[in-house]
């Protein structure tokens, strides 16, 4: 059941009851067990997530599955990158002590357009990403959840980069009684602040670098804030103005929203916390951000807005 694989020597497991029975073990033997979903095509963002839990965990589950109940889109879905010798050796290294890597038929075993009991986390799954692709958070919370069901009691870690699904996530895990804790993680970026995604792999090397308007969108936002703005609306606008001024994007939404329930702020004198969320189309991939604007702002982003892009 648990059977070695690759030169990294990783334990990996494919069936529901090997992972539930190895974690279990490891939790008898006084061993405390963290997870790191992930799809798979494991970047510097998924290696975070892993080393964050091996320091806070003895016990580190990798799952790695691509997930089709959250993929609206079939291209997107057939396009996803796969690659799992290289995880398998990645996720080793970062210090991962199993890796749960089941099949489609595993996980859904009357297919996943045949699952009768789902899970959806209304309004905050609705809006957003939820509102731009009908059924994915159902999609991420049902896999999510069974995931939470399968391991046990757990700490469960997943990345601010996804800041809509790390809501999602955490309410779900509330509202269900999952003995699960669930742990939010920094965004890692590349030098130039793009976020780092499996996605950004299909990007031509124009679209690549067009795709550096997501922060600096995030950082326009964040700027007319610092200096007094406290109308959402303008906020908003800055955001709208910079990813507007790249041909190669297509803005699909620049929201400043309040953190906890990513609902629309009304006014910024109503106090905080607040997230500067923005989503924008670039070539073939749809491309998401958001941004603490309470925070120090990350290295990546420290670098000014050009004036012409702020309009100014
Ligand atoms: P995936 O996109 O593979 O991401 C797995 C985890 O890595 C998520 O928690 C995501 O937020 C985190 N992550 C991705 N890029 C990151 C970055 N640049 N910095 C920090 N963390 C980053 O998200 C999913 O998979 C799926 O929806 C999943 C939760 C596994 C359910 O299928």
């Amino acid at each position: 059941m648990v059977a070695p694989k690759g030169a990294c020597g990783l334990p990996v497991v494919a069936t529901v009851a090997g992972l539930t029975r190895h974690l279990a073990d490891a939790r008898a033997q006084g061993a405390s067990v963290g997870l790191v979903p992930t799809m798979g095509a494991l970047h510097a963002g998924h290696l975070s997530l892993i080393a964050r839990a091996v320091a806070e965990c003895d016990v580190v589950a990798v799952s790695i599955f691509v997930n089709p109940l959250q993929f609206g889109d079939a291209d997107d879905l057939a396009h996803y990158p796969r690659a799992l010798d290289t995880d398998l050796d990645l996720a080793a290294t970062a210090g991962a002590t199993v890796a749960f890597v089941p099949a489609v038929e595993e996980m859904y075993p009357d297919g996943p357009g045949d699952m009768t009991t789902t899970v959806s986390v209304r309004d905050l799954g609705d809006r957003w990403e939820g509102a731009s692709r009908p059924g994915h958070f159902d999609g991420v919370a049902t896999v999510v959840a069974k995931l939470f069901a399968m391991a046990g009691p757990c700490r469960a870690y997943f990345g601010e980069k996804d800041f809509q699904q790390l809501a999602v996530v955490s309410r779900l895990a509330r509202d269900l009684s999952f003995p699960v804790e669930v742990v939010g993680c920094p965004t890692v970026r590349e030098p130039d602040g793009l976020a780092r995604s499996s996605r950004n792999a299909r990007l031509s090397p124009e679209e690549r670098a067009a795709a550096a308007v997501l922060p600096r969108a995030l950082r326009a936002g964040f700027d007319a804030m610092v200096e007094g703005e406290y109308r959402p609306a303008m906020v908003e606008s800055r955001m709208v103005q910079v990813v507007e001024r790249e041909p190669l994007a297509r803005l699909d939404y620049a929201a400043l929203v309040r953190a906890v329930d990513l609902s629309p702020a009304a006014s910024l004198l109503d106090g905080g916390p607040f997230r500067l969320l923005v989503a924008a189309r670039v070539g073939p991939v749809r491309l998401i951000d958001n941004l603490d604007p309470g925070e120090d702002l990350p290295a990546e982003l420290a670098a000014g807005v050009p004036a012409q892009e702020r309009g100014a």
